[in-house]
């Protein structure tokens, strides 16, 4: 694929307020998930759970793509229709998780370092056969008074850049996922320090391995104060917070960034976006989404692992994909959280 193919599909998976879906837990991560709601957690009831979003009637209106996990991009639904397949009919770009994980960054047991480059040339190969067009690594960053340390940003951002520089060598776009996570007591100047550090660190390594900006996506936090911290911000103050830390760090070449949600509740996600989307002043690039948590968890309790609710988790997913798609575009008001109900 050229440049200017994997430029095509970048700007694509942003266009109109569209946005990604991460559907790419791993079976442990979904297990947990199925288990707070005593769902059994087999191969084929996370199939279930996964088609019924990949097949919800209205999505590719508000989704452009969907993070799959190598469980799922190998699955089948009951007509034979790998899902991958049944994404592309729909118009929606299949993308793949391919990092290994987050392990403990030797010299630092409080620090994460994402694994997964050995082979991954080849793997990518092989998604790429199966359809995958784009793609996601997940660096971990925690925060304390103490870390992250120098050393856990510089590995990590060197990993992100080495994966991105495979990634379109293979004709994939890659989402490049530096997150440091919301679980902490730290306030939300702190959070803005140290997201600016770890963008910075990023950007610098990318152009270091000669990523095209222009062919990929960046996959960041918001900047919001720990979950523990007793003084929690206004929507407003995010979103200032978060579009300054983006400015000053962030090249407009790259055509968007897709936030994860975090651990963030959907409603508040939403507002964020919407928020930040509403700001006045140079936004360069488009300011959008890749939700995990925040567009699946109501569609996930609507459905409650019960065939007879697939159609309920469709409206919950639905709806939610709506709201997040007009936040995108900073249209969404609290009035659409009323027309589910409706
Ligand atoms: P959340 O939106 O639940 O944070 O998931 C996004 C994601 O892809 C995390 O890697």
């Amino acid at each position: 694929m050229s440049i200017l193919n994997l430029e095509r599909t970048a700007e694509a998976l942003v266009a109109d307020g569209k946005g990604i879906l991460a559907a790419d837990e791993t079976p442990a991560t979904l297990t947990k998930r199925f288990d707070v709601l005593k769902i059994t957690s087999t191969p084929d009831t996370r199939r279930t759970f996964r088609e019924m979003l990949f097949t919800t009637p209205d999505a590719p209106a508000f989704i452009s793509g969907i993070i799959m996990q190598d469980e799922t991009i190998r699955q089948k639904d009951a007509a034979g229709t790998p899902l991958a397949s049944l994404l592309a009919r729909q118009g929606i770009t299949p993308g793949i998780k391919v990092d290994t994980g987050a392990k403990r960054l030797a010299g630092s047991p409080a620090e994460s370092i994402t694994e997964g480059l050995d082979g991954l040339r080849d793997r990518l190969k092989e998604y790429h056969q199966m359809g995958a067009r784009f793609a996601k690594w997940r660096a971990v960053i925690h925060i304390t008074n103490e870390i992250p340390s120098v050393a856990s940003l510089r590995a990590n951002a060197h990993a992100l850049a080495r994966y991105a520089a495979l990634c379109q060598e293979e004709g994939v776009v890659p989402i490049v996922e530096p997150e440091v996570l919301m679980d902490g007591s730290h306030s939300i100047e702190r959070c803005e320090v140290v997201t600016g550090s770890m963008v910075q660190a990023t950007i610098d390594a990318l152009f270091e391995q000669r990523v095209c900006l222009e062919g990929m996506l960046l996959k960041p936090n918001m900047i919001i104060a720990g979950d523990q911290c007793p003084k929690q911000s206004t929507a407003q103050e995010v979103a200032l917070a978060t579009l300054r830390c983006f400015r000053r760090h962030v090249p407009a070449a790259i055509p968007g960034i897709v936030f994860l949600s975090g651990g963030q509740d959907p409603l508040t996600a939403t507002t964020h976006l919407n928020e930040i989307n509403k700001l006045n002043g140079p936004k360069p690039w488009k300011l959008n989404f890749s939700f995990g948590r925040a567009l699946q968890d109501e569609a996930l309790q609507a459905w409650n692992g019960k065939h007879n609710n697939l159609e309920a988790g469709q409206r919950a997913f639905s709806h939610r994909c709506r709201c997040v798609n007009a936040a995108a575009l900073g249209i969404y008001t609290n009035a659409m959280e009323g027309e589910l109900a409706a």
